[in-house]
């Protein structure tokens, strides 16, 4: 899979993403990360990116343009020299573009259903926003999607692109090595995980439950079960009313 990620910090993504197994995708050809400095595709000689609001009020605005030109560069890969910013954007070998996604609190929230659908994907190309916004014009004609990591603001959208980046290349096949499906965890079938332990078996008093220690498999599997549930009615209602209504039961 490709992912290009377009920010004024290409160092903040390119620098946890060769760590561990978003490393280890790219070394072993699963992911294809390429990071493109928004200020490449600015046009004046203090390579702004934003500029004062219409309208008044605090903070800069990210310039359309500059956008526009970097989006258009990333999907044709063309030099930003060689996008000329008056063209109509298209993908100049034609075909549609590809899923262009704009990071922004007011964007669709990030889950699991989300993360699996981005994985079914050849190409990405993720926007990381800076200061206090994108001009209205990015999210109308440049993204074709806008996602959010939760109800906070963060500085910037590098930080949401690396959520993004882990929570989708790690559903590639392969992408975990050895380790447990990715269906077998939390948000798989709905549940949120059960709780595990190691050793030591006694821990400053603390024990780990017996029954882990029974052997007795079939029971095992029905009390993490069962914490699964017990855990995300406590925690996360909203989920677990979820799950109640695409299992058929009902609650109290
Ligand atoms: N940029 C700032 N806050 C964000 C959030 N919650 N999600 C995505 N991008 C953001």
């Amino acid at each position: 899979m490709r992912i290009d990620v377009l920010t004024i910090f290409p160092d903040y993504v390119t620098g946890p993403a060769s760590l561990s197994l978003l490393g280890r995708a790219q070394e072993v050809g699963l992911l294809d990360l390429r990071t493109f400095d928004l200020r490449e595709a600015t046009v004046d000689r203090h390579r702004s990116v934003d500029d004062s609001p219409y309208g008044g009020g605090a903070g800069m605005v990210m310039r359309a343009d500059v956008w526009a030109r970097a989006a258009e560069a990333v999907w044709n890969d063309l030099p930003a020299a060689d996008v000329d910013g008056t063209d109509d954007l298209d993908i100049r070998a034609g075909g549609p573009r590809p899923r262009t996604i704009l990071f922004t609190p007011r964007g669709r929230p990030l889950d699991q259903a989300l993360a699996r659908e981005l994985a079914t994907e050849d190409r990405l190309v993720l926007c990381c926003g800076r200061y206090e916004g994108i001009d209205e014009r990015v999210h109308d004609h440049v993204a074709t999607d806008e996602v959010s990591i939760g109800d906070v603001v963060t500085f910037g959208g590098e930080v949401a692109a690396l959520v993004l980046l882990e929570a989708v290349v790690r559903l590639l096949p392969d992408a975990m090595g050895n380790a447990a499906s990715p269906q077998e965890e939390s948000f798989g079938d709905g549940l949120l995980e059960h709780p595990q332990y190691t050793r030591p078996a006694d821990w400053r008093g603390h024990e780990v439950p017996e029954i882990l220690r029974s052997g007795d498999h079939a029971r095992i599997a029905a009390w993490q079960r069962d914490q699964r549930i017990a855990h995300t009615r406590a925690v996360r209602p909203d989920l677990h009313r979820r799950w109640l209504d695409d299992h058929g039961d009902t609650d109290d």
